[in-house]
C-alpha cells in the first residue's frame, strides 16, 4: 500500500531552491521505488518572504509546516537583507520557525566520510573515524532569555543586553534526547558548559547529572566549553554525542563540522516533542555562488534522508539516499567546495543527475 506524506517544502535564499530542486528529484525517485508517495507544498521563509511579504516568516508560512508531515527547509540570508532591523532579518525568520514549531532538539551529525578525509584541514589520523553528534538545544538559553534588548542607562550610555537562562524542565527535555540519541550510538555522552562561571550552566549540569541516573547504560562526562572547543580540534575521536545548550551548541557545531572538511555535505535535524521537525543543512545560502550551478547539494539531500529517518520513521528509504551519497564519491564525482585532483568536477545539477543514476 502506497503511504502518502505531506512535505512543507522552504527553499529559502540564495543556493536553497537550486540544492533543494535536487533533494525533490531525489525523494521522487526513491518514492517511487519504494511505495511512498510525497505531497510537496512550497512555503516563503527568509529574505524571499522578506521581499514578497515584508515579514521573514510569514503566519501562512508556519501554518503549512504545522499542517504537514515534516519540513525540508535550504537556507536562508544574503547580504541584500542584512542591514534591515533585527525584527526584518532572514535569521528572525529561523529563529521564530524553531520557536514557533517548538524544535527544541537540534540533532548536528559530523561524521567523515573516508572519500573526503583529505578535505579536512587536520591531520588524517586526528580525523579518520570521528563520527561526532552534537545535540544542541534549540529554542532557549540566550537566544531567547529575558530581558534582551540595547537599553538607555542614568547616564546616556547605551547597554546592550541579552540573558542565557534555562529552567529545569529545559534542561532535562534535551537532557533526555541526548541520552537517548547516544544510547542510538556508542553510549558516551559528553555534556558541555561553562560551570565553572556561569550559574545558568552550573544548574544545567546538576540537572544532566541527575537525569544519568535513568540511562544507566549512558558513561556521561561534562567539559567546560573552552575546553571542549580544544578537545573537538585536538582529538576529536573521543567524542561520541555532546550536548549542550544554544550558543555553546551553535560554535562547536560548526567546529565539529569543519572537521570533516566541508560544510557542504553535513545535515541537520530539528525536533519538538511532537508535530513536524525541520530538516535542513548546516551551511548557509552561500549568496556569492548562488544561481550559478556551482551549489554542493550533498548536505540538502543528507538532510532529506535524516528527514525520512527521523521524521518520518522510513529507515529504508533514508539508507538509500546515504548509499547513493556514498556511491556518487565513490564514483568520484565533486562540487566546487569538495574538489581534488583526479576526481570529476560537476555542478549541482549534474550531482543531481549523478545521484539519480546511482539510484537507478
Ligand atoms: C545556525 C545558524 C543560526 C543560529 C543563525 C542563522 C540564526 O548559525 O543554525 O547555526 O545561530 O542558530
Ligand atoms: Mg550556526
Amino acid at each position: 500500500m502506497t503511504q502518502t506524506f505531506r512535505i512543507t517544502l522552504l527553499p529559502g535564499d540564495g543556493i536553497g531552491p537550486e540544492i533543494m530542486a535536487v533533494a525533490v528529484d531525489v525523494m521522487k525517485q526513491v518514492g517511487s521505488q519504494l511505495d511512498l508517495n510525497f505531497e510537496f507544498q512550497e512555503a516563503l521563509i527568509g529574505g524571499v518572504a522578506i521581499d514578497e511579504t515584508s515579514t521573514p516568516l510569514p503566519e501562512k508560512t508556519l501554518d503549512i509546516c504545522r499542517g504537514g508531515d515534516a519540513v525540508l527547509l535550504a537556507a536562508i540570508g544574503g547580504y541584500k537583507w542584512d542591514s534591515l532591523p533585527r525584527h526584518q532579518r532572514p535569521e528572525t525568520g529561523l529563529l521564530g520557525l524553531r520557536a514557533g514549531l517548538e524544535l527544541f532538539a537540534n540533532l548536528r551529525p559530523a561524521t567523515i566520510l573516508p572519500q573526503l578525509i583529505d578535505a579536512s584541514s587536520l591531520k588524517q589520523e586526528v580525523v579518520e573515524g570521528v563520527d561526532i553528534m552534537v545535540v544542541r538545544e534549540l529554542t532557549g538559553g540566550i537566544y531567547f532569555g529575558e530581558p534582551k534588548g540595547i537599553f538607555q542607562t542614568e547616564t546616556g550610555e547605551k547597554r546592550g543586553v541579552s540573558t542565557m537562562a534555562y529552567k529545569d524542565s529545559e534542561i532535562d527535555r534535551i537532557g533526555r534526547v541526548a541520552f537517548k540519541t547516544a544510547q542510538k550510538r556508542q553510549g558516551r555522552l559528553c555534556s558541555v558548559d561553562k560551570a565553572n562561571v556561569l550559574e545558568v550552566s552550573q544548574l544545567w549540569r546538576d540537572r544532566i547529572t541527575a537525569l544519568a541516573d535513568d540511562y544507566p547504560n549512558v558513561e556521561l562526562s561534562h567539559l567546560y566549553v573552552d575546553n571542549a572547543a580544544m578537545q573537538l580540534v585536538r582529538w576529536p575521536k573521543q567524542f561520541d554525542t555532546i550536548v549542550t545548550g544554544n550558543l555553546f551548541g551553535d560554535i562547536l557545531s560548526d567546529a565539529a563540522a569543519m572537521l570533516t572538511g566541508s560544510i557542504g555535505m553535513l545535515p541537520s535535524a530539528s525536533i519538538g516533542a511532537d508535530g513536524p521537525g525541520v530538516f535542513e543543512p548546516v551551511h548557509g545560502s552561500a549568496p556569492d555562488i548562488a544561481g550559478q550551478d556551482k551549489a554542493n547539494p550533498l548536505a540538502q539531500v543528507l538532510s532529506a534522508a535524516m528527514m525520512l529517518r527521523y521524521g518520518l520513521h522510513q529507515p529504508a528509504a533514508a539508507d538509500k539516499i546515504e548509499d547513493a551519497v556514498v556511491k556518487v564519491l565513490d564514483q568520484g564525482y565533486r562540487t566546487g567546495d569538495i574538489m581534488a585532483e583526479g576526481m570529476t568536477a560537476v555542478g549541482c545539477q549534474g550531482m543531481g543527475e549523478a545521484l539519480l543514476n546511482a539510484l537507478a
